[in-house]
C-alpha cells in the first residue's frame, strides 16, 4: 500500500514544470487504433491510468514502445476488437477505446468500466452515440457490452448532457464513418479540442470543438503524426491550491492559463494574485500564484467546461476548510463526490454535507492526522490539506493518487513542501 508523509503549516515556494494531461491523452491513445501507422506523443504522463491503457492497447494488437516521456503506437497489425475483461475494471477510459476499436475493426466489446466511486457513471450516452451511428449494441447482465456495425453511418447525435467521454466516443467512431456526422450537445471541455487536433492531424475532418455543436465528416483513412501533450489542467489547478491554502508564490509552467480562467476567478476571489507567465517571445507559458493570507469563504458550484471542474472539488474542500468564514460548495457533476469532506474532518474540517452540497465552516488551523485517499482527486486534496495542516499527516492508499499524478511527492518538494512516500507499490 502507497502511503505519502506530509509535515505542513510551511508556505510553498519554487516553480514546477506540470506534467502532460492525463484526461487528453488518455482518449487519444485510443485514438491511435484508428490509423495503420505509428503515432507518436510526447509529454505523456507516466501514470497509472497511461500505463494501463497502454496495457489494453497492447492486448488488442498494438506495439507500444517508451522513450522517457515519449511514446509511440504502432498500430499497423491485426487489432482485435475485444477487450480483455481484467484490464477493463482498473479504469474508466477504457470504455474510450470502443468508439475507436468501432471505427477501425467494425466490432467492440468491453466490460462496464471502473474509475473512480464518485456516483453512478452510466455509459448510456456513450451507447447511443454508437447506435446513432448505426451500430447494433447490446449489454448482458454481467456487463459485457457490445457494439458492431457492417459500416459506421454519420448521423445526429444528440447528448442531452455534455459528457465527455461519450462526446470523445462519439468522435471516434465517427472520423471514419462514412458522411456526416453533427454532434449536439457535446462537451467542450479543453481535451475535447486536444483529441480533435489530434484526430485532425491524423487525416480527420472535424469541426466546431469547443463549442456545442461539433460536426465530422468521415474519412476513408487515417494516418500516423507526432503530438505534444498539453498540461494537466487539473494537477495545475491541485497545486495551485496547495499553495492557496498552505500559502507562498508558486509558477506552473506548462499551466494552461487560456483554459484555466474559471479557476484563475475562484483563486483570485479567495484572495489570491494570480498571473499568467508570458515567454520570451511574449507567449504565454504558465501561470503564477501568490497568497499572503488566509484564504476568503466563497460559494462555488462545480459544471461543465466552462464552469468549475469537478476534478477540483475536492482540493477546494480543502482550501476552504482553513478559510475565514463559511463557504458553500455544490456538486453539480457526479452525484457522490464529497467522500473527502470526512477525511478532511479528520484533520478538523468542518463540513456539512447535505446532498450535493457542502457548508464548510473554515478553521483558523488544520491538525496532521491519518487519513485515507478515496478517491484519486480527494486523495491529492488531502496532501494539498496536509501541506496547510499543523503536524504531520499520513495519507494511506495513494494508490488512488498515482492514477492521475505522475509523482506528486516530487512536485510539492520542488515548491518545497516536507511530503514523501512512506511506501510505493
Ligand atoms: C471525464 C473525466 C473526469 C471528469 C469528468 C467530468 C476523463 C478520463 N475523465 O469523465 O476526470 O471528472 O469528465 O468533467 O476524461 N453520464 C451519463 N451517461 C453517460 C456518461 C455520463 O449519465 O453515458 C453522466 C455521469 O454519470 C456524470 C456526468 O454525465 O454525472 C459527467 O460524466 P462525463 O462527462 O461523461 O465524465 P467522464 O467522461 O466519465
Amino acid at each position: 500500500m502507497s502511503e505519502i508523509c506530509v509535515q505542513g503549516c510551511r508556505p510553498l515556494t519554487g516553480e514546477i514544470n506540470i506534467q502532460g494531461s492525463k484526461n487528453g491523452v488518455l482518449p487519444m491513445l485510443a485514438a491511435s487504433v484508428l490509423q495503420r501507422e505509428t503515432l507518436k506523443f510526447t509529454n505523456v504522463p507516466i501514470i497509472q491510468d497511461v500505463l494501463c491503457m497502454v496495457g489494453i492497447l497492447e492486448s488488442v494488437g498494438c506495439c507500444c514502445r517508451w522513450d522517457g516521456h515519449s511514446l509511440s503506437i504502432d498500430a499497423s497489425g491485426e487489432i482485435y476488437g475485444e477487450i480483455p475483461r481484467k484490464d477493463v475494471g482498473k479504469m474508466r477510459s477504457s470504455i474510450l477505446l470502443m468508439g475507436a476499436l468501432l471505427g477501425r475493426t467494425g466490432r467492440a466489446v468491453t466490460w462496464q468500466p471502473g474509475g473512480c466511486s464518485i456516483g453512478s457513471r452510466p455509459v448510456d450516452l456513450h451507447l447511443l452515440a454508437f447506435s446513432r451511428l448505426g451500430a447494433v449494441v447490446s449489454e448482458d447482465e454481467e456487463g459485457k457490452i457490445e457494439a458492431s456495425a457492417k459500416e459506421l453511418t454519420g448521423s445526429m447525435v444528440y447528448f442531452p448532457f455534455p459528457s465527455v467521454g461519450a462526446t470523445e466516443n462519439a468522435l471516434l467512431a465517427a472520423v471514419l464513418a462514412r458522411g456526416k456526422t453533427v454532434i449536439e450537445g457535446a462537451a467542450r471541455e479543453p481535451e475535447i479540442i486536444s483529441l480533435c487536433q489530434l484526430l485532425r492531424r491524423m487525416g480527420a475532418d472535424i469541426c466546431g470543438e469547443g463549442s456545442s455543436r461539433i460536426e465530422v465528416c468521415g474519412v476513408e483513412r487515417l494516418f500516423g503524426t507526432v503530438f505534444d501533450v498539453p498540461g494537466d489542467r487539473i494537477a495545475a489547478g491541485t497545486y495551485l491550491a496547495a499553495v492557496a491554502g498552505a500559502g507562498g508564490h508558486v509558477r506552473i509552467l506548462k499551466g494552461p492559463w487560456e483554459f484555466m480562467q474559471e479557476e484563475i476567478r475562484v483563486f483570485r476571489q479567495i484572495g489570491a494574485e494570480v498571473e499568467p507567465i508570458s515567454s520570451k517571445t511574449g507567449e504565454v507559458c504558465g501561470i503564477e500564484l501568490w497568497m499572503e493570507k488566509r484564504p476568503k469563504a466563497i460559494s462555488l458550484s462545480t459544471g461543465p467546461y466552462p464552469g468549475f471542474p469537478t476534478d477540483l472539488q475536492s482540493p477546494m474542500l480543502a482550501v476552504l476548510s482553513r478559510a475565514e468564514g463559511i463557504s458553500q460548495v455544490r456538486e453539480a457533476v457526479f452525484e457522490a463526490r464529497f467522500k473527502t469532506a470526512g477525511q478532511l474532518q479528520k484533520m478538523g474540517a468542518q463540513i456539512e454535507v447535505s446532498g450535493n452540497c457542502a457548508r464548510i465552516f473554515g478553521q483558523e488551523r488544520l491538525l496532521g492526522a491519518r487519513v485515507q485517499a478515496m478517491d484519486l482527486r480527494g486523495g491529492a486534496a488531502l496532501a494539498a490539506a496536509a501541506l496547510a495542516a499543523c503536524g504531520e499527516t499520513m495519507i494511506t492508499d495513494c494508490i488512488h493518487i498515482e492514477r492521475g499524478y505522475e509523482d506528486i511527492c516530487r512536485d510539492i518538494r520542488l515548491l518545497h513542501g516536507e511530503i514523501c512516500w512512506v511506501q510505493k507499490k
